[in-house]
C-alpha cells in the first residue's frame, strides 16, 4: 500500500505537493469514494480517478547503457551536443540517468524513471560500488596505489578508500582497475591528477553487481526483474 499522493506523483500526474492539494480539493476518488489526505492505495487493485479520469501508474523502466565517449549525461544540452537520451530514442518513458559520467568517459550508465530508487542509488549512505578501467599516463608506483587505498585529500575533502590494481603496463602508460563507492564530480580523474598521472581513458565497467556484458558502446538493454529486485535490496540492507 502506498500513500495516494505518492501514487499520483509516480503516475506523473503532479508533484507530491500538488497531488496533496488535489486530494484536499476533493478531486481524487479511490474505488468511487472521495479520497482524503492519508488515504493509501494498492496500485495493483484500487481504481484511482482524478476529475473522474482513471489514473494508471507509470510503468517503471530500468536500462543500462554502454555510454560512448563524446556524449553528455544530461537530458538536454544547451550546446546541442549528443545526449544519452538521444542514444535511447523513444521508449515511452521519461528516464533519467542515475548519477553521471563525464563527456569523455565511456561505459555503464543506469537510466530509469524510478526517482525513488535513483535517489537511493546515488546516496552516499548505501555505498554503491562503481568500478572503472583507467588508462593513465606514466607508471604509478605501489606507494601511489597505497595512497589511493588509504584515501587522499582533494579540494572537496578526503576520499574514501579505493580498491585499485594494475591491469596492464604499456610503454609510458598503465591500465588500472579502480573501485570507489563515492560519486563526486570527476572524482577518478581528480584522484589521478592529484598523484600526477593524467587520465587518458576512463571506462565504467561495473555498477554494483551490474556489468556491461556484450553491450557495445551506444547499445542499451532493459534490466531483468531479478536485477531490479537486487538493486532495490542493496538500498534496503543499510537503510
Ligand atoms: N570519475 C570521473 O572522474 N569521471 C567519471 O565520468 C566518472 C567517475
Amino acid at each position: 500500500m502506498v500513500r495516494l499522493q505518492k501514487f499520483l506523483a509516480a503516475a506523473g500526474v503532479a508533484s507530491r505537493r500538488k497531488a496533496e492539494e488535489l486530494i484536499r480539493q476533493g478531486k481524487v476518488t479511490v474505488n468511487g469514494e472521495r479520497a482524503v489526505l492519508g488515504t493509501r492505495v494498492d496500485p495493483e487493485k484500487d481504481i484511482v480517478r482524478l476529475d473522474g479520469k482513471v489514473v494508471t501508474p507509470e510503468k517503471k523502466v530500468y536500462l543500462i547503457l554502454n555510454k560512448p565517449r563524446g556524449v553528455v549525461t544530461t537530458c538536454r544540452d544547451p550546446q546541442g551536443r549528443r545526449t544519452v537520451l538521444d542514444l535511447i530514442g523513444s521508449i515511452g518513458a521519461a528516464v533519467h540517468p542515475v548519477g553521471r559520467l563525464d563527456y569523455d568517459t565511456e561505459g555503464l550508465l543506469l537510466l530509469t524513471n524510478d526517482g525513488d530508487l535513483t535517489n537511493k542509488l546515488i546516496h552516499p549512505r548505501y555505498q554503491i560500488e562503481k568500478t572503472y578501467h583507467v588508462l593513465v599516463e606514466g607508471r604509478p608506483t605501489e606507494q601511489d596505489l597505497e595512497t589511493l587505498r588509504r584515501g587522499l585529500l582533494l579540494e572537496d575533502g578526503w576520499t574514501a578508500p579505493a580498491r585499485v590494481s594494475i591491469l596492464k603496463e604499456m610503454r609510458g602508460k598503465t591500465w588500472l582497475e579502480m573501485s570507489i563507492h563515492e560519486g563526486r564530480n570527476r572524482q577518478v580523474r581528480r584522484m589521478w591528477a592529484r598523484l600526477g598521472y593524467p587520465v587518458l581513458k576512463l571506462r565504467r565497467t561495473r555498477f554494483a553487481f551490474l556489468t556491461l556484458g556484450r553491450l557495445r558502446p551506444g547499445e542499451y538493454r532493459h534490466l531483468s526483474r531479478e536485477e531490479v529486485r537486487k538493486l532495490r535490496a542493496l538500498t534496503r540492507e543499510k537503510g
